[in-house]
């Protein structure tokens, strides 16, 4: 089997590219990545001289090489994207670029192609956001998203599904909740706030800290997308979520509390502008269907990628 990873030197991506090399040690991995300031060849440190694997450096919107790239492979799993939110706020341009464009390019080279599946990975955040505290997204909840990082990726969903519609590309979007774990560029909440402690600096919080988001080790994720693509029926969506849900000041408080310091390290900042108020994802499709359940436990789970940025200094590393 020949895998297309998009985006495999950014977190999540690098993490399943070793989960599938290590599963699949016939299964071969293409990595296209451009690099941009997340992507971090440190990542893939462990596999880098497996002869299964190859990295190419590129951007998923140079149709030219994603042509070329996908008529070898058999499976295509597109992680590529720009991902921060606050990037988004600040200058959106990239986000509709990569995120949108960059998906009609994959799936454009996917229609050319004999392409088995197409795996979209998508986020919880097209929802948007949740005001009360009971209700959970489902994969038929509405498209809301309030960023320009989730609005460029219900676009990329919307044209995912446009080409399942039209065209019967074989494809399958997954929607996650906020992930944590080793490897994650310093820039998200959990590997934010352990590199600020690490240099004993405060810690900003966004408003009061009430949001609340479901956090899933990345771990758990990786093992999903691994099932969804072997699996998983397609035209489906899938939701994934560990029913974990924490306010931000929750977690301040259990990295803090990890990292042996008090609350003074607490600082609350000027609230991100469309702020969501609360994440929170039902996993019921997955578990039901494909018989996924998370694995791990988050206190566990965090102090496992407490104590790995604390003994690695996260680098990046580019060609
Ligand atoms: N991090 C989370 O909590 C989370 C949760 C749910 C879904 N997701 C989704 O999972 C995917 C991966 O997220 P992540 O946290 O690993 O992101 P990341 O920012 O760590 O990695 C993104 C990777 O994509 C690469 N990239 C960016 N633009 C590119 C382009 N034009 N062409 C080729 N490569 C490009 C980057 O170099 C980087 O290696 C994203 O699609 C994101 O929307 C993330």
């Amino acid at each position: 089997m020949k895998l297309l990873v998009t985006g495999g030197a950014g977190f999540i991506g690098s993490c399943f590219i070793k989960h599938i090399l290590k599963k699949y040690p016939n299964y071969q991995v293409t990595n296209l990545d451009a690099l941009t300031y997340c992507g971090n060849l440190n990542n893939l440190k462990d596999i880098e001289i497996n002869p299964n694997y190859k990295f190419i450096h590129g951007n998923i919107c140079d149709s030219n090489l994603v042509n070329k790239l996908v008529k070898d492979v058999d499976y295509i799993v597109n992680f590529a994207a720009e991902s921060h939110v606050d990037n988004s706020i600040k200058n959106p341009d990239i986000f509709y670029e990569t995120n949108i464009k960059g998906t009609l390019t994959l799936l454009n080279a996917a229609k050319s192609s004999n392409i088995e599946r197409y795996i979209q990975i998508s986020t919880d955040e097209v929802y948007g956001s949740l005001d009360d505290k009971t209700s959970y997204f489902t994969e038929d909840s509405p498209l809301r998203p309030n960023s320009p990082y989730s609005a460029s990726k219900a676009g990329a969903d919307l044209s995912v599904r446009a080409f399942y519609k039209t065209y019967e590309l074989p494809v399958i979007i997954t929607r996650c909740s906020n992930n944590f774990g080793p490897y994650q560029y310093p820039e998200k909440l959990i590997p934010f706030f352990i590199s600020k402690l690490k240099n004993d600096e405060k810690i900003p919080i966004y408003g009061n800290g009430s949001n609340i988001r479901d956090w899933l080790y990345v771990y758990d994720h990786c093992s999903a997308v691994d099932l969804v693509l072997h699996k998983g029926n397609v035209g489906e969506i899938y939701n994934i979520g560990g029913h974990n849900e924490k306010t931000n000041l929750e977690i301040a408080k259990i990295i803090l509390n990890q990292m042996g310091k008090n609350d003074s390290y607490i600082e609350f900042v000027h609230d991100r502008p469309g702020h969501d108020k609360r994440y929170a994802i039902s996993n019921i499709k997955i578990s039901a269907e494909l018989g996924w359940k998370p694995l791990y436990k988050f206190e566990e789970s965090m102090q496992q990628t407490i104590d790995w940025y604390l003994k690695n200094n996260y680098k990046t590393v580019k060609l």
